[in-house]
This record gives structure tokens, C-alpha cells and sequence, in this order.
């Protein structure tokens, strides 16, 4: 069976979706960088390993990196080198290029916008300000420039005339639950590849409902 270990920094809805989602995987360990996280008892409620790394005990970005790159490590899967998939959720930490290289083509995040419109933060603002009607959310693998990665999955949310930056994140947050559970079902179950080319491949059917898939599936 895949391992896979996911890293959150606060709330942990996004963590909540996925362990109620019945992966066909071990979750080995949930790994935090902020020991506050509220994000942790879910995990801890189910018995899944958890572990605070705080990024402020350690000097430099690279060093804070390392070591969280070796904490994820000692959760092995088949591989030998770590858990077969690592998820960012909620995950409020920019990655140095050696991190995500280690982790290359198995390393996903969830981002609250239809990338690559509004990355960054506060993206649900960014929508608003910006006017458009149609928003939404992304799953992509991580590469070393920030929420440019290969993309996944996304699914569309209509903007309404009367949306708040809360109203509009509700609907959002909503999608980013069924979408980011649909990706990681995908890549456990070995229908999901990054190629040596850096293109998605999704073998097999794509997502049921109103979802936008990219690349069409095989
Ligand atoms: C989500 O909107 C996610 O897309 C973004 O940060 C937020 C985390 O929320 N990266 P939660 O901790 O999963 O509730």
C-alpha cells in the first residue's frame, strides 16, 4: 500500500477532507510548522503520527527545509525514499527549490484560485478586485516557481454579484475538498503521472461533475 504524509500550517480543513476520504493509502504522518495548528487534532483524534517542525526554531529557510525534508523522509513508503505522496494543505510555507527537486512529481498543493489567475495570497480579494466571474481551485504538482506547476485539476466557482471575500472562500473552500481528495485518489491509485516531460497524464476516466481536468484523460 502508498504512503503519504501531508503538511499543514493552521485551520486543516483541506487535511480534514482527505482523511475522511478513505484513501487507498497509509497516511503516515501529519506535519505541521506551526505547533498551534488546529489542524493537528484531526489527525491525532484518528491516530495518525503527527509532528510539529517550527520553522522559527531554525535559521534559515534551507535548514528549516532539510529538516523537514528528512522528517517526511523517516515516513517511508515502497520506495525506499520516503512516502510515495506528499500533500501540501494549508500548507503556508514557500519551499526552497531543493525541497521541491527532492520531492519532484510527487508533491501536490491545493491553491484557492484557477491558477494560473491570482496566485499568492489573498486570492479570493484578488478575484473580486479583478472583476472576474468565474473562480475556483487548483491542484498542481509542485515545481520550484510558486504555484506555476503542472495542473491537475481545477473546478470552477461562479462569482455572484453580492460575493464577499468570505462568501466567495466558502464556495471555493467547498470545491477544494472535492477536488483535492479526487487528486490524490488519482495519483495513489497509479493513474496519476508526471512525465519526464513535465505534463500531466491521467489514465483513465476523469472527474465526475463540473470539474475542469487538465490534461484531457487517456
Ligand atoms: C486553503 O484555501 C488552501 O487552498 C490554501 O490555504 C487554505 C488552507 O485551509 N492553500 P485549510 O487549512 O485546509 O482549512
Amino acid at each position: 500500500m502508498k504512503t503519504l504524509v501531508i503538511l499543514i500550517s493552521g485551520r486543516g480543513s483541506n487535511l480534514l477532507s482527505l482523511l475522511d476520504a478513505k484513501l487507498p493509502g497509509r497516511i503516515a504522518a501529519v506535519i505541521s510548522n506551526r505547533p498551534e495548528a488546529t489542524g493537528l487534532a484531526y489527525a491525532h483524534e484518528r491516530g495518525i503520527a503527527t509532528r510539529v517542525l517550527d520553522h522559527g526554531a531554525y535559521p534559515d529557510r534551507a535548514g528549516f527545509d532539510a529538516a523537514l525534508g528528512d522528517e517526511i523522509e523517516r515516513h517511508g513508503g515502497s520506495s525506499g525514499r520516503g512516502p510515495d505522496l506528499v500533500l501540501l494543505a494549508g500548507f503556508m510555507r514557500i519551499l526552497s527549490d531543493d525541497f521541491v527537486r527532492r520531492f519532484s512529481g510527487r508533491l501536490l498543493n491545493i491553491h484557492p484560485s484557477l491558477l494560473p489567475a491570482f496566485p499568492g495570497l489573498k486570492t479570493h480579494a484578488q478575484a473580486l478586485a479583478a472583476g472576474v466571474r468565474i473562480h475556483g481551485c487548483t491542484v498542481h504538482f509542485v515545481t520550484p516557481a510558486l504555484d506555476s506547476g503542472p495542473i491537475v485539476v481545477q473546478a470552477a466557482v461562479p462569482v455572484q454579484s453580492a460575493d464577499t471575500v468570505e462568501s466567495l472562500g466558502e464556495r471555493v473552500l467547498l470545491e477544494e475538498h472535492r477536488i483535492y481528495p479526487q487528486a490524490a485518489r488519482w495519483f495513489l491509485e497509479g493513474r496519476l503521472i508526471l512525465n519526464p516531460e513535465g505534463r500531466v497524464e491521467l489514465l483513465g476516466e476523469g472527474p465526475p461533475g463540473p470539474s475542469l481536468l487538465a490534461p484531457v484523460s487517456a
